[in-house]
């Protein structure tokens, strides 16, 4: 597991809760002063605007694990964002460095949907019925360090929704499959985006016997697409998109490729929170792009872009990225090292970093 689990509540002593968002605010920067090089702030593009105003880098999973690749100087490194990507940062920084991060509630529920245990079973299962050497575990970056360290140690790769094509491609140049966990919308639009034929995905449900499939059809597939999805962009439908485009006959649509294939389909454009912020930016001024990702992100570009309509395609809040604020920010940088520290086992840091670094070599 990738940190302890507590308790199922927030440890930040009270007094922080009580502070004023000045005080806080004010605090943390006076913090950041006082460490200086040696202390790096992260922040998600989904973060909601006090903690992301206050990091040192901003940006997508894959543009902030290269990151945290980076920070020599740094004794500590505090992600805001959600637990696999604080892991990841753990994975990735130096021995030395202490990874902070401010929330040990803050995690995945589409991480969640694929366990160290349930990928093991679905690989022993898949080894009865065909030789797993031609198989490519594929783990999405959103997912536990032990799924990170299973394809390391089993010839696989991590991606993120930046990499997701470069990966497939390295995948296909060393085998003929692809077991791709844990989420089903990324792995089929990146398959739809290499033309890989609908008869050649397969959806793996791994809570049935073969992920539910029948010998020849697991023979068959080219992609096997772990049965996870993240709710907040399941949420976004192509009728979503049809609304949008009665009222806004111009609207440009782009949206996170965690949507469905249907979502996709409907949209102009899909890519990473870093290719969409790109999108947005590059729009013409006076242009209108409906955005469908997380609440907080959208509103942040709307914020940014004023001389252009930037909407949300629909409301989808991330309660989980929600949960890092000013107060379990300020508590973790007023004791940098004693509380909110990220930590794994040893074996888990070796075997999940051979397949991040290979990720990272793929663009
Ligand atoms: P990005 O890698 O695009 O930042 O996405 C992370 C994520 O959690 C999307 O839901
Ligand atoms: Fe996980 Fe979805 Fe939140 Fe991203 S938006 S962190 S995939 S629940």
């Amino acid at each position: 597991m990738e940190t302890a689990v507590r308790t199922l509540v927030d440890e930040t002593p009270d007094e922080y809760l009580e502070l004023e968002e000045e005080d806080l605010v004010e605090r943390i920067r006076a913090r950041k002063r006082e460490y200086g090089k040696r202390m790096v702030v992260l922040g998600h593009n989904y973060q909601r605007h006090a903690v992301y105003s206050l990091a040192d880098f901003h940006g997508d999973s894959y543009g902030l694990a290269r990151v945290a690749t980076e920070q020599k100087d740094a004794e500590f490194i505090v992600f805001c964002g959600v637990r696999f990507m604080a892991a990841t940062a753990r994975v990735l920084a130096q021995p030395h460095q202490t990874v902070i991060h401010p929330s040990h509630l803050a995690g995945c529920p589409m991480a969640d949907m694929a366990s160290i245990h349930q990928v093991e079973k679905s690989w022993k299962e898949l080894s009865e019925v065909l030789d797993v050497r031609r198989v490519i575990p594929m783990t999405y970056m959103n997912s536990d360090a032990s799924l990170k360290a299973f394809c390391g140690e089993n010839g696989g790769i991590v991606c993120t929704s930046s990499n997701a094509g470069g990966a497939f491609e390295w995948a296909f140049a060393r085998g003929d499959k692809i077991l791709f966990f844990p989420d089903e919308h990324l792995g089929r639009n990146t398959a739809n985006s290499r033309g890989i034929p609908k008869e050649e995905h397969l959806l793996w449900d791994y809570r049935k016997p073969l992920g539910g499939a029948a010998p020849e059809r697991v023979e068959r597939a080219k992609v096997l697409l772990w049965k996870g999805f993240c709710h907040v962009h399941q949420w976004f439908t192509p009728e979503h998109v049809i609304e949008i485009r009665e009222k806004y006959p111009d609207a440009k649509v782009v949206v996170h490729p965690e949507c469905t294939e249907e979502t996709v389909a409907a949209s102009d454009a899909a890519g990473s929170t870093g290719f969409i912020e790109k999108y947005v930016r590059n729009a013409e001024p006076g242009s209108v792009i409906a955005v469908g990702t997380e609440i907080q992100m959208v509103s942040r570009l709307a914020f940014q872009h004023q001389d252009r309509t930037v909407l949300p395609l629909s409301r989808s809040l991330c309660p989980n990225m929600y949960k890092v604020n000013l107060g379990n920010l300020a508590y973790s940088v007023d004791h940098p090292g004693e509380v909110n520290v990220v930590t794994l086992p040893q074996d888990i840091i070796d075997k999940a970093r051979i397949a991040l670094k290979r990720m990272l070599e793929v663009n």
